[in-house]
């Protein structure tokens, strides 16, 4: 086996950073393609907790190098902020991390631009974002004429006189629009980022030529989403998405890495669904089920600490995920958490207006007026963490997993019954 993606089908937090820790050992480069610090993936080993955002989950693997890929937009100070926290952990970073001189730069104007939006007086226009700066970064990747990218800033002088520019516009801009907007002095943010850049120096490169390389060389990449399908820029819940294409269609564009490279393509769910943020969400379980589900999984955000809203597993949205995403392998996780529930719903298909729907609804008023249509399975109460071989599972489990997997047309090669890396029962 060559080369593997792996992507969430949900809305995120499926624990894709479990999975792709397991896969290292399969592996020897792990690739982030998209996405930033908005990212939070949860890797624990012997009792220990790692919290991965920017950084490839790789780098808890002594030996996996580290690709930071054009796609991603990076918060310097956050990045040094989490190397100097694996470091502190006694995480050797070494010479394993390179990152893209194409990567956008997130500075400080985009965290208050999201503030903007985020706090203002229309809450319909408040996504519910991690305020990571992800989304004004994007825009001005899009937009050309204030992006910053990772290369610019080793050239000193223009950097210095093209952000006395951008400053200006956007001190402009929020002054206007924010009333309590503290404007920035170019010079000094000019100083900061040169300073980071100077610490970064020695991880920056063209990714797309050393990834290349490594191929060349025989190196088995592992391709690391973050978010999932459904919070695709494109594909997803539009517009409560993130501003990236978090399915595998952003490989390709994040990585400079034509996807026929890639052998086996891995989809993450989770056992039931959550969500963080705003954006449609028909099964969601506002009550006791959505309430038990959230303290026997611990959902909370790794990045904000938000209760995640929790629900039923939702086959019309994972459907359409593991279409756009070119899922072949399913991965079933936190199947523990739904242990002692005497039923389990799935929605396979939604109402709208008396009428079956079977696909994502475009239009947010569409997909808002959504009712699910669930069948119903028996649960099973037995705790099953401990459980580490397929026909040591309840039956009642085994047949919910199986169910998924028909549902969705997609072999499940992996289940997932604890956060620890043996906790893990391999069905391939
Ligand atoms: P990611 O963003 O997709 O990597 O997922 P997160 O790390 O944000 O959230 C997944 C959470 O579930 C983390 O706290 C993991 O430690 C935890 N986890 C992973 N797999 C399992 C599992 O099978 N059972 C339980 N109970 N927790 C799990
Ligand atoms: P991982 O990689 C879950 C959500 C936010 C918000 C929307 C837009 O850990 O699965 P953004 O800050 O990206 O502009 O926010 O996307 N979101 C995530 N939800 N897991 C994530 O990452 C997420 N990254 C962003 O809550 O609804
Ligand atoms: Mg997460």
């Amino acid at each position: 086996m060559g080369s593997t993606c792996v992507v969430g089908l949900q809305w995120g937090d499926e624990a894709k950073g479990k999975i792709v820790d397991l896969l290292c050992d399969q592996h020897d480069v792990v690739v982030r393609y998209q996405g930033g610090a908005n990212a939070g993936h949860t890797v624990v080993h012997d009792g220990v907790t790692y919290k991965l955002s920017l950084v490839p989950t790789g780098i808890l693997r002594p030996g996996i190098e580290c690709v930071i890929g054009n796609g991603v937009v990076i918060h310097p100070p956050a990045l040094l902020k989490e190397l100097a926290t694996l470091e502190s952990q006694g995480v050797d970073i070494g010479g394993r991390m390179h990152i893209s001189d194409r990567a956008h730069v997130i500075l400080p104007y985009h965290l208050e631009e999201e503030r903007l939006t985020e706090e203002s007086a229309d809450a319909a226009d408040h996504i519910g974002t991690t305020r990571r700066g992800i989304g004004p970064c994007y825009r001005d990747k899009v937009g050309r004429v204030h992006g910053v990218r990772v290369a610019d800033l080793y050239h000193p002088s223009v950097f210095r006189e093209r952000l006395t520019r951008i400053v200006d516009y956007k001190n402009r801009l929020l002054d206007a629009m924010l009333p309590d907007f503290k404007p920035f002095d170019a010079a000094v943010v000019a100083e900061e980022y040169l300073e980071y850049a100077e610490r970064l120096r020695p991880y920056v490169c063209d990714t797309s030529v050393w990834v290349h390389r490594a191929v060349e060389q025989g190196r088995r990449l592992l391709f690391e989403g973050a978010q999932g399908s459904l919070l695709d820029v494109d594909h997803g819940s539009y517009p409560y998405v993130t501003s990236s294409n978090s399915s595998a269609a952003g490989i390709a564009a994040g990585s400079g890495v034509p996807t026929r490279r890639i052998d086996r393509w891995i989809g993450v769910v989770k056992a039931y669904t959550t969500r963080v943020g705003g954006g449609p969400f028909p099964t969601e379980q506002d009550n006791a089920i959505g309430e038990r589900i959230r303290q026997v999984g611990r959902e909370y955000g790794t990045v904000t600490g938000r209760p995640r809203r929790c629900g039923w597993f939702d086959v019309v949205a994972a459907r359409h995920a593991t279409r756009i995403s070119g899922s072949t392998e399913l991965a079933v996780m936190l199947l523990d958490v739904l242990s002692g529930l005497e039923e389990l719903k799935v929605a396979v298909a939604y109402e709208r207006d008396g009428r079956r729907v079977d696909d994502l609804p475009a239009s947010l008023c569409d997909f808002e007026r959504c009712r699910p249509v669930y069948e119903t399975l028996p649960g099973w109460s037995e705790p099953i963490t401990e459980v580490s071989r397929w026909n040591d599972l309840p039956a009642a489990a085994r047949e919910y997993v199986a169910f998924l997997g028909r549902q969705l047309g997609v072999t499940v090669g992996i289940v997932s019954v604890g956060p620890d890396r043996r906790q893990t029962i391999l069905l391939t």
